[in-house]
């Protein structure tokens, strides 16, 4: 029988960890969100209220319902706050050491049965399956940004993972209107192995000057239909998170294009992280 998801966790409230709290307090779930650094924990609580109440401005919510999504979210600063959870996400920033050090100590707070899932958008699933004692119960669970909007989960699974850990996980993925796509552990998974190419393209044409910004960005957006330009998808992905992407699928294929352009550097070195830090290729109030 096909495991139910009653409770679940979410580890880390960056804007990824927050967005997928949002999806899952949306559908009605009780979520517990483990932030440890107490700051950090503040900022997500405000997206969190950000999002919900620009849900009631656009008519999308009723103020009662906003509040009850709002308290179907418990935000915790302890990973023991996990131990009563059926399903684990975790969602903090992409560093191998960090997320199996988390793994293993997610892995002895919950129930054996627990199901643990990464959001890691590059990293290999099966490093951190192998930090635990539940290797067959770990999955990559990669949502997209914002995570709330864009219907894409991809599910990693590995090796190890048992056949009927990935279907329960897929039909529960598609219980929150999401699309579901199945994938083996390699870096870049489907999606961003093909969309980092053609933004690491953009970054290398801004830097040598090929066109304005503006004029890389509509170039997508009016002749294909993108809904954004590949500098504002940056900005919006965060120039650092999208370094981390290109770095780790660059050392695992050698692929030239997904050498990272060297103007992702000097911005990260000077802090133009992209809307999170309020500047990156364009400047954000
Ligand atoms: N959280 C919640 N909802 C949000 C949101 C957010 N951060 N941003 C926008 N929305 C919602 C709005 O509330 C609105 O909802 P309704 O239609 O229900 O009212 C809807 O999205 C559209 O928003 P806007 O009208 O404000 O703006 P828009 O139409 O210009 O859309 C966008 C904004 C959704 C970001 C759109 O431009 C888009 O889809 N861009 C492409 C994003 C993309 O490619 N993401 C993938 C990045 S790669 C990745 O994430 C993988 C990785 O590992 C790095």
């Amino acid at each position: 029988m096909a495991r139910e998801f009653r409770t679940v966790g979410v580890v880390g409230l960056g804007t990824m960890g927050a967005g997928i709290v949002e999806v899952f307090a949306r559908s009605g779930l009780p979520v517990v969100a483990v932030e440890v650094d107490a700051a950090a924990g503040e900022r997500g609580r405000t997206h969190l209220e950000a999002s919900t109440s620009r849900a009631v401005k656009r008519g999308k919510l009723s103020q009662e319902q906003a509040d009850e999504l709002l308290g179907r979210i418990t935000i915790a600063t302890s990973l023991s706050d996990l131990a009563g959870v059926d399903l684990v996400v975790e969602a903090i920033p992409e560093s191998l050491d960090a997320k199996a050090k988390l793994f293993a100590e997610v892995d002895k707070v919950v129930g054996e049965d627990t199901i643990l899932c990464s959001n890691t958008s590059s990293l290999s699933v099966t490093e951190l399956a192998v930090r635990t004692g539940r290797p067959g119960k770990v999955v990559g669970m990669h949502f997209f940004n914002p995570a709330p909007v864009q219907k894409l989960v991809e599910l990693v699974r590995t090796v190890v993972t048992e056949p009927d850990v990935v279907d329960d996980v897929k039909a529960f993925a598609e219980s929150l209107d999401k699309v579901a796509v199945v994938i083996g552990d390699r870096a870049g998974f489907i999606a961003n192995a093909l969309l980092f190419g053609y933004l690491n393209h953009a970054a290398r044409m801004y830097e040598e000057s090929y066109a304005s910004r503006e004029d890389l960005d509509a170039g997508m957006r009016y002749g294909c239909g993108y809904p954004m330009g590949p500098l504002a998808l940056l900005d919006l992905i965060g120039l650092d998170t999208a370094y981390e992407i290109l770095e780790t699928m660059y050392a695992e294929s050698r692929n030239l294009l997904h050498a990272p352009a060297p103007v992702f550097k000097q911005m990260i070195t000077a802090g133009l992280l992209g809307r999170k830090s309020g500047r990156g290729f364009y400047t954000y109030e």
